[in-house]
């Protein structure tokens, strides 16, 4: 593997490689666990022209926890302003001596585009591309996933909300698919795309008729900033349908796994007593990108 620009592209044992991998990462700089000098004389650069709060920190540490240096791009203040393009800005950024950059753009394809015009030695990471891919959120979904159920194949995991505008919804599709889990897309039927049950996933509209045959709950944020208007009926009315609350919970497995991706729009897609309970690992999921992105950084960049 060279580059990460999506799980479409990696075949299952690509994928348990990374997870595998990511265990041996887990918690590597923290505390007393001493960092590591896999990527000793490297330069990571990201690249964010979209706002990122997780992703963006968790790659930079990820990075400097295995001993490579960083630097940070963002297009507010820099010469994007005064009309550089995306290609230019990245190839004078490689020009000043990078290994990997870490990109993520609005632009479906952009990371693609760096695969494309940088030179061979630079590996690319996608970072989430436009509503198309973001690959580490999905491996470190699933890993948590893993890690609390013991297993992925055969378990049935529902990708909940926004299906239509989320790059995290269809990482998941394609790495869960893959790893034998069953995958259901539940949603308002203008935010769920009829095409996704040609990837191999079920197609439910009824949040309450699903929920008990669910093990792992992915509550997806609204993507309000990628949406065309009259898709979305009004926040009230997609609460009270699709929103997780103490009472929905009851209808769930006891022990249903809940995640997010983040950030959450606390009351909307998940209440706050559910968020910070028993069932959410989305703390977890937190703590678990930077191994994750800690294996992929190693993997690609030795
Ligand atoms: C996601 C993203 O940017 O795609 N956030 C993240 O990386 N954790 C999900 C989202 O914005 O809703």
């Amino acid at each position: 593997m060279k580059h990460l620009l999506g799980l479409e592209e990696l075949s299952a044992a690509e994928i348990n490689r990374l997870l595998d991998a990511a265990e041996a990462f887990l918690g590597v700089g923290v505390g007393a666990l001493p960092k590591r000098d896999d990527l000793k004389g490297k330069v990571v650069a990201n690249l964010f022209y979209e706002p990122s709060t997780r992703t963006r920190v968790s790659f930079g540490l990820a990075a400097r926890r295995l001993g490579a240096d960083t630097l940070d791009f963002s297009p507010g203040g820099s010469s994007t302003a005064k009309g550089e393009t995306f290609i230019d800005t990245a190839k004078n950024i490689e020009a000043m001596g990078i290994d990997a950059v870490v990109v993520r753009h609005s632009s479906p394809g952009a990371p693609h585009i760096l695969a494309k015009y940088l030179l061979p030695h630079v590996r690319v990471i996608n970072a989430g591309d436009g509503a198309h891919e973001h690959p580490t959120q999905a491996l470190l979904d699933i890993f948590t996933i893993r890690q609390r159920l013991g297993r992925v194949a055969g378990l049935t995991v529902a990708l909940i909300g926004d299906i239509a505008h989320s790059r995290v919804a269809r990482s998941n599709i394609h790495g869960l698919v893959k790893l034998g889990a069953r995958v259901i897309a539940c949603g308002p039927t203008t935010l769920v795309p009829p095409e996704v049950a040609s990837l191999g996933v079920e197609i439910a509209h009824d949040l309450d008729a699903i929920l008990p045959r669910c093990d792992v709950l992915n509550l997806l944020r609204v993507q309000f900033e990628r949406q065309r208007s009259g898709l979305f009926p009004s926040i009230r009315e997609y609460r009270l349908l699709f929103g997780m609350d103490g009472e929905r919970m009851h209808r769930a497995k006891p022990d249903a796994l809940l995640l997010a991706p983040g950030p959450i729009n606390r009351g909307v897609e998940i209440t706050p007593d559910v968020a910070d309970g028993a069932n959410s690992a989305i703390l977890d999921q937190v703590s678990n990108g930077l191994a994750v992105r800690m294996a992929v950084l190693s993997l690609l960049c030795k």
